[in-house]
């Protein structure tokens, strides 16, 4: 069975996206089957994967709100060799309200998820957008494991204390298996004081994990996304690429 990770954090602009896009490709690059599931209306992970908003018919947003769409039926293969994307648009915003009247709503995604795709995937890498709402809810109810992406270009831990108390409560009362995988520096510029402080007081918190991986701030990694492929892909001798292989490797060992 695959692992399903959902790669969240409400604050906006922290790289939750471009680390979805660039770990599910280091790990298709290992050989791993990847899927990206677009949970953003902002469709930013579809878009950076390469697909053109204009060809997206059915997306998250019907296979959320409606019984007799399966998941399967909107994925579709990327340019990258083993890494496919269920793709979202606009739409999902007001299906998320629709959703709110819906019973089992924080079980949507994850009674969609399960047996025929998640067989079929070693990795299933959920973008959440950048709210608590109902669509972060269903992308943790869904995963195994979580992956906070936390920038380390100003002191933002406050937003992570929110965060992490909503996940001891999905925890507690509607997923027992979820695991915080780490929080993931991004942004990172040891040439700032603020930076390497930043990352000091997150390796010092103590109680929950911070990958050894660093995301460095990288004009490549802006880029990528415009030619539809992972960082891996589009410039395989980077810094960011190697970084995004480290934090795959460091992912996979998590979950043996
Ligand atoms: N390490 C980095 N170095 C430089 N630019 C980066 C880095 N990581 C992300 N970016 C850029 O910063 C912007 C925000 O990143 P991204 O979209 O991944 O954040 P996000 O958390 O998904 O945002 P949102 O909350 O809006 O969904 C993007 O334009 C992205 O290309
Ligand atoms: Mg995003």
């Amino acid at each position: 069975m695959g692992t399903v990770i959902a790669v969240a954090n409400q604050k906006g602009g922290v790289g939750k996206t471009t680390c979805t896009i660039n770990l599910g490709g280091a790990l298709a690059s290992l050989g791993h089957r990847v899927l990206c599931l677009d949970l953003d209306p902002q469709a930013n992970l579809t878009v950076g994967l390469g697909i053109d908003l204009n060809t997206v018919d059915k997306n998250i947003a019907n296979v959320l709100i409606d019984p007799d769409i399966k998941l399967t039926s909107i994925i579709r293969p990327t340019k990258t060799k083993n890494l496919d994307v269920a793709p979202a648009t606009l739409e999902l915003s007001s299906a998320e309200v629709e959703l709110f009247n819906a019973i089992g709503r924080e079980m949507a995604l994850r009674d969609k998820l399960s047996q025929d795709v998640v067989q079929r995937y070693a990795y299933v890498l959920i973008d959440c957008p950048p709210t608590l709402g109902l669509l972060t809810l269903n992308a943790l109810v869904a995963a195994n494991g979580v992956i906070i992406p936390v920038q380390t270009q100003y002191y933002a831990l406050k937003g992570v204390a929110a965060l992490l108390k909503i996940i001891k409560t999905v925890q507690s009362r509607l997923n027992p298996k979820l695991k915080v995988l780490g929080l993931l520096p991004t942004f990172y510029d040891s040439r700032t004081i603020l930076g390497r402080d930043m990352l000091d007081s997150l390796r010092e918190l103590g109680d929950h994990q911070v990958f050894e991986t660093v995301i460095r701030q990288s004009v490549k990694i802006g880029e990528a996304p415009t030619a539809g492929v992972p960082i891996g892909v589009y410039e395989p001798r980077s810094d960011a690429a190697k970084s995004f292989a480290d934090l795959a490797r460091e992912v996979i060992g998590a979950h043996k």
